[in-house]
């Protein structure tokens, strides 16, 4: 055994929180060093950094989320008497979250008078489920040509997989949108692929990485024939025999 691992949560923006699961794990290891002698390695208090959905750049300070962290180890060595661990962070949507854009083509529009207007993409609840799971709040950018100066609107990007919940980006602010246009969702590198689904038997979409000016395909776009590689076509003997026992039945009738 190396130490004492936690999971306090994901997206979590309170520093103060990571050092209350620092408290909680060295409380108990506390009481393990007392009764057996056994001293941690490392405290893992689970999770990464908190970073914004809508790439507004409101992310948990790291220099904060470290200060806490320190001085709860600190605290909680001095208090249980021993050598203080290394502390392990897991950072992973803080990395790749941003790394990833989801880019979306604009199909029809449709104005509710009094309440909303959608604009509905070609993506949703099956490559971002997060909105429709837990209220995540993404922004967006339209990407295939500059907009300025033109006005902008509130509009509902509504998903395609035939859900009322399949929102992804309610009350957003952009250009008149017109069909074939793009919208590019920044962040969303983290738990979009991850999570995807078939959700209504949609193929998901491709992967590509782009750099220094280069773009590469890294995941084809799904077929239909992907979808369907794991059924089960060919008919069992035991049908085949109850087939030819009814042709025969129907035969001497
Ligand atoms: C045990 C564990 N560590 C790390 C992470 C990643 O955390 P984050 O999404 O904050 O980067 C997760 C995600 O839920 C997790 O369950």
């Amino acid at each position: 055994m190396v130490g004492y691992h936690a999971h306090v949560g994901s997206q979590i923006f309170d520093p103060t929180l990571v050092a209350r699961t620092i408290d909680v794990l060295l409380e108990f290891a506390g009481g393990v060093h007392r009764q057996w002698g056994v001293i941690p390695k490392v405290v893992i208090p689970g999770g990464g950094f908190g970073v914004a959905d809508d790439a507004s750049g409101v992310d948990v300070p790291i220099s904060e989320w470290a200060d806490a962290a320190a001085m709860a180890i600190e605290r909680g060595c001095r208090q249980y008497n021993f050598p203080s661990p290394d502390l392990v962070v897991e950072p992973g949507r803080a990395i790749i979250g941003p790394a990833g854009v989801a880019l979306y083509a604009v199909g029809s529009r449709k104005t509710v008078p009094g309440v909303r207007t959608y604009v509905s993409v070609d993506g949703g609840m099956a490559d971002n489920i997060r909105p429709a799971l837990y209220g995540a709040r993404y922004s967006a950018t339209l990407a295939n040509r500059n907009p300025a100066g033109e006005p902008l609107q509130t509009v509902t990007i509504a998903g395609k997989y035939c859900e009322s919940g399949d929102v992804l980006i309610d009350n957003a602010s952009l250009p008149q949108l017109a069909t074939g246009d793009l919208l590019a969702v920044p962040m969303a590198g983290a738990y979009c692929l991850a999570m995807a689904s078939n959700y209504n038997l949609s193929p998901r979409p491709a992967v590509v990485i782009v750099a220094d000016g280069h773009a590469r395909l890294i995941r084809r776009r799904e077929t239909y024939e992907d979808l369907l590689r794991s059924d089960i076509i060919e008919t069992p003997a035991s049908a085949r025999l109850d087939e030819r026992r009814l042709s025969a039945k129907k035969g001497s009738l």
